[in-house]
């Protein structure tokens, strides 16, 4: 596509909204489009071909499903109750009974925000979306965005929007329009660009269909936020098959969850606990293995709470850069920071690691994905 370009100017912005919804509604090109997680990439879930689409453009693995985008519950429940069993169809209000109560309170409280929920598909012979979108299993997973344009693009097109993140696969999620652009260039028709994303990185998806009920992957609402809402939520991460023995107790699948994400093409070195000069030591014994002179070394490092970057200074070929104190700030840095160290082409990062709790589980979890090896001890305080 020679028209692949970003829409910046703010006085664009309704002729590009409308521009992208006429694209989904008549073409099965997909579009990007910033959300407050990350940015993605979105086409008709309903349609096989433009579900099809996305997973080209990516060179995403097929057994990997979409999170369906959705503007309001209006919007659900049409979808919904078209691939309903007629029967049901026609018992008292439309609108009520379609989505599992299990979910009130998590909707009530984080839609419209970074929360992705599993429904279930009653009906296989007409299900809501394309079998594409969700690999064939019984279940779809939806979120409503809370970004203006994400909205607004849903709204006006009025197409639910099967939607990845917006990277080429196995790169890290883009976080600005420039991210998109550098990783698909070419391949679509339109990015629109709505500045940074404010979370950083992606939804948190649910089961709430199972018992008991699961964080299937970590992210922008946090494991903690959920049980503050009620019920027992665990995490799949860390729970362990071997401590259950009801028939109704089994662990689900996060078809997602196998591949290797958010992968620079340096080696990340994720350390838990450990002090800078620790780290080190680690590194130069990297160096070693791979006889690597320290001065020719390209080292990146990502530091978090206490690492200085003084301790660094005898490398000369150092970016150093800060991910930020809060857990909402390095959220929000932390893709893209892994971008601009790829882009500087460094041969190790180092990363200090933070704490498992609030959003250092998602974070954590992003970086495991990422690193090639990890060191961990326990935090000392
Ligand atoms: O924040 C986000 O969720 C972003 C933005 C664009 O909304 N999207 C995103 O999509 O991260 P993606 O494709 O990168 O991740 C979708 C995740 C995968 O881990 C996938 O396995 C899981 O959702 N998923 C989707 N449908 C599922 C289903 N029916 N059952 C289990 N997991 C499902
Ligand atoms: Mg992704």
């Amino acid at each position: 596509f020679d028209k692949a370009r970003l829409l910046i100017e703010p006085s664009d912005t309704l002729s590009a909204l409308q521009e992208a919804a006429e694209l989904l509604k008549n073409t099965n090109e997909p579009v990007a489009f910033p959300t407050e997680t990350v940015y993605g990439l979105g086409a008709d879930a309903r349609k096989t071909d433009a579900a099809y689409s996305i997973y080209r453009t990516k060179n995403r693995p097929a057994d990997n499903p979409l999170i369906v985008h959705i503007a309001s519950l209006d919007q659900l429940r049409r979808l919904i109750s078209k691939s309903q069993p007629l029967k049901s169809k026609d018992i008292g209000s439309p609108n009520e009974s379609l989505i599992p109560q299990v979910y009130q309170p998590l909707i009530d409280r984080f839609w419209p925000g970074p929360l992705s929920i599993l429904l279930p598909i009653e009906n296989h012979e007409h299900p809501p979306v394309s079998p594409i979108v969700t690999v064939n299993q019984p279940t779809f997973a939806v979120r409503m965005p809370q970004h203006p344009v994400a909205l607004a693009l849903i709204a006006l097109s009025d197409v639910p929007l099967a939607a990845p993140s917006a990277n080429a696969s196995t790169r890290p999620s883009p976080t600005q329009a420039k991210h998109v652009y550098n990783d698909l260039q070419g391949k679509i028709p339109l990015i629109l660009d709505g500045g940074p994303c404010g979370v950083g990185l992606e939804s948190t998806v649910v089961n709430g269909l199972c018992d008991p009920p699961v964080v299937l992957r970590p992210g922008g609402v946090s494991l903690e936020q959920i049980q503050n809402c009620g019920g027992v939520w665990v995490n799949t991460q860390v729970y362990k098959p071997t401590s259950v023995n009801t028939e109704k107790n089994y662990i689900p699948q996060t078809p997602g969850m196998k591949y290797r994400h958010y992968s620079p093409t340096a080696k990340v070195m994720l350390f838990s606990g450990y002090k800078e000069c620790e780290a080190m030591d680690c590194l130069y014994d990297q160096l070693k293995k791979q006889n690597m002179d320290k001065d020719e070394a390209r080292i990146g490092v990502l530091c978090s709470k206490k690492w200085k970057r003084g301790v660094f200074g005898e490398f000369s070929n150092l970016t150093f850069l800060d991910l930020g104190e809060e857990g909402s700030e390095i959220t929000k840095n932390l893709f893209a920071h892994l971008r601009e160290l790829d882009l500087k082409g460094v041969d190790f990062v180092l990363v200090e690691g933070v704490a498992e709790d609030n959003e250092g589980l998602a974070i954590m979890n992003r970086l495991s994905k990422a690193a090639s090896m990890v060191f961990t001890k326990d935090f000392l305080n």
